[in-house]
């Protein structure tokens, strides 16, 4: 095999999903890094991994990968990219790139002065409806883009578990931050956001923003994470362990016309002794045995960005720190109630 060399730090529910579509995509997986001995052994095992550590650090000085892929918890995104960066490996770190903007540029800093790439793992941009959404606003046709509309709403089962881990804009909104972003192409220039008063303890998970970009697009970015079980799963029984529901929209409004698409798929209906389920076939769908979909696009194009063979035009790493400036902001409105203007460099 001659591919890059790939490890990966974090091998928990999505780094495990990683490793098998990294692999699947012709990279070789040469090291593991993970606090957590069980998810190290479970992973190391399912893809023959031989180098297996607690830390990021040790790891690399054993191995000298190619390309770092960081599927950690959200907080230690920073510290992991940037000594990575360091070691001389290219990154692809999962969203959130950092939970603030003085973090995010550090490692578009670090990468540069190393002279190496980030792609930041923004899987939304690479779903085909949003990639044909996108050169549809490039090429023009519905003349000047005026506003976007972003609405995501999530399983309240997952906010319990796991979406209050970081304050829920970095986990939610960020996707419809950037995919604005990827429309808007200009950074924020200023942001209010509300979240329900009704909503009691569930409150950070129910957000409405407004962001206004530099070229006068405003865009509407809301999330609730308020599905109920009783919704049909779109996860459910996919490759990744994680059943529930991601449901939303999009809406780009130009001057000469609409683009609308729905953020996952629900063109196949299931009705089983399981229950009633509308299959996600846009994000990672197994496609005869093999994860396809936004991840495998997402994974290919960042193998393509490191090995030189094309530039970071769909992911460039100075929009996703426009995006941790624009959700540090939302952040910020939320606590203060009023609008707040997003960090610039
Ligand atoms: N793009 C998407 O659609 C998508 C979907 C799911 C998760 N994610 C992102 O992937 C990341 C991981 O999420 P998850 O659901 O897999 O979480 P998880 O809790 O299942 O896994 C996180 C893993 O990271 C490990 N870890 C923690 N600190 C570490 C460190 N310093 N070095 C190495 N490993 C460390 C933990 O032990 C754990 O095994 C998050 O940033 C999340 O936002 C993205």
């Amino acid at each position: 095999m001659t591919g890059p060399t790939v490890a990966i730090a974090g091998v928990g529910r999505f780094g495990a999903l990683h490793a098998r579509v990294w692999a699947e995509a012709g990279a070789r997986l040469v090291g593991l890094a993970d606090p957590d001995p069980d998810r190290l052994a479970e992973v190391a095992r399912a893809h023959d991994v031989a180098e297996t550590w607690s830390d990021l650090a040790p790891l690399l000085d054993r191995v000298r990968p190619d390309v770092v892929v960081i599927a950690s918890d959200e907080a230690s995104h920073v510290g992991l990219a940037v000594t990575a960066l360091e070691a001389g490996s290219h990154v692809f770190v999962e969203k959130p790139l950092s939970l603030s903007s003085v973090d995010a540029w550090r490692v578009a800093d670090t990468a540069a002065a190393h002279q190496r790439q980030v792609v930041v793992g923004h899987i939304s941009r690479f779903t085909a409806p949003m990639a044909r959404m996108r050169a549809g606003v490039e090429r023009g046709a519905v003349g000047t883009p005026c506003a976007l509309r972003l609405r995501r709403d999530f399983s309240r089962a997952w906010f319990l578990s796991f979406g209050d881990r970081v304050h829920p804009v970095w986990e939610s909104c960020i996707h419809d931050i950037d995919l604005a972003i990827s429309f808007a192409r200009t950074p924020v220039r200023r942001v209010t956001a509300m979240c329900s008063g009704a909503a009691g303890d569930a409150a950070p998970s129910v957000v409405s923003a407004l962001l206004e970009f530099d070229n006068g697009v405003i865009a509407t970015v809301e999330s609730a994470w308020l599905v109920p079980a009783t919704a049909p799963g779109t996860l459910d029984d996919g490759p990744l362990t994680l059943d529930g529901a991601i449901v939303g929209e999009v809406e780009v409004l130009g001057l000469e016309g609409i683009l609308k698409a729905r953020l996952v798929s629900d063109a196949l209906v299931e009705w089983t002794p399981a229950g009633v389920q509308v299959p996600d076939l846009s994000l990672w769908p197994e496609e005869d045995g093999v994860v396809g979909g936004a991840l495998r696009r997402e994974v290919g194009y960042a193998l393509a960005v490191f090995t030189g063979r094309r530039k970071p035009d769909v992911m460039p790493v100075e929009e996703a720190c426009w995006g941790v400036a624009a959700a540090e902001a939302v952040v910020e409105s939320l606590r203060t109630g009023g609008p707040v203007e997003p960090a610039r460099r």
